[in-house]
C-alpha cells in the first residue's frame, strides 16, 4: 500500500507550444488529478538542451515534488534534446519504465520505437520522459500508471519488502 503521496509536476518541451495551445501537458494534469496525485505546477521549456537541463534540476530539488513527467522531444530530430537532458542530471537510470512504455504500445502504435524516452531518479524525485502528442502521454501513462506509487515510496525510503 502506498504512503507516499504522488506530488508531480509536469514539463512540456517544445520551441513552439504556449499555455493556450499545451494539450499534452493538460492531458497529463488530468491523468495524474484522476491518480489522485498532487500536482504542483506545469511548466514549457524549450527544447534547448540547457534549458531542459536546468528545468529538471531546479524543480527536482524542490521538496514539493517528487514526480516529474515531461512530455515532447523524445524522437530523432535535431532539436529533440530531451533523452539527453535527462541522462545528463539523473543518478539512477529506471530502464524498466522507458521499456515498458515503448514494448507495452508499439502494438498499437508503431511509432513508440521513435521515441528515445527515458526514465530515471534524481535524488527522491522520479524523472520520466514521455514523447509529445497527447495520445501517446495518454497510452504511456497507462502503462506506468500502476507502479508510479510504488516508485515514490521506495525512492522515500519507505515501501522496502522485508
Ligand atoms: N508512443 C506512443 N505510445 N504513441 C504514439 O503515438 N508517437 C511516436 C513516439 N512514441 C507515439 C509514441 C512518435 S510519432 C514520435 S516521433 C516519437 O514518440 C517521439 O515523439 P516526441 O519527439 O514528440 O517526443
Amino acid at each position: 500500500m502506498a504512503q507516499t503521496p504522488i506530488k508531480a509536476l509536469v514539463i512540456s518541451i517544445s520551441d513552439t507550444r504556449h499555455e493556450n495551445d499545451d494539450v499534452s501537458g493538460v492531458t497529463l494534469i488530468g491523468l495524474l488529478l484522476g491518480i489522485k496525485a498532487e500536482v504542483h505546477e506545469k511548466l514549457i521549456v524549450s527544447d534547448d538542451l540547457n534549458d531542459i537541463k536546468d528545468a529538471l534540476i531546479r524543480n527536482s530539488d524542490r521538496d514539493d515534488v517528487n514526480l516529474i513527467i515531461t512530455t515532447g522531444g523524445t524522437g530523432f530530430s535535431p532539436r529533440d534534446n530531451t533523452p539527453e537532458a535527462t541522462l545528463a542530471v539523473i543518478d539512477r537510470e529506471a530502464p524498466g519504465l522507458a521499456e515498458a512504455m515503448r514494448r507495452e504500445t508499439a502494438a498499437k502504435a508503431p511509432m513508440a520505437m521513435l521515441s528515445r524516452a527515458v526514465c530515471g531518479s534524481r535524488g527522491r524525485v522520479l524523472i520520466i520522459n514521455m514523447p509529445g502528442s497527447p495520445k501517446a502521454v495518454s497510452e504511456c501513462f497507462e502503462v506506468v500508471k500502476p507502479v508510479l506509487g510504488h516508485a515514490v515510496d521506495l525512492l522515500a525510503g519507505r515501501g522496502k519488502h522485508s
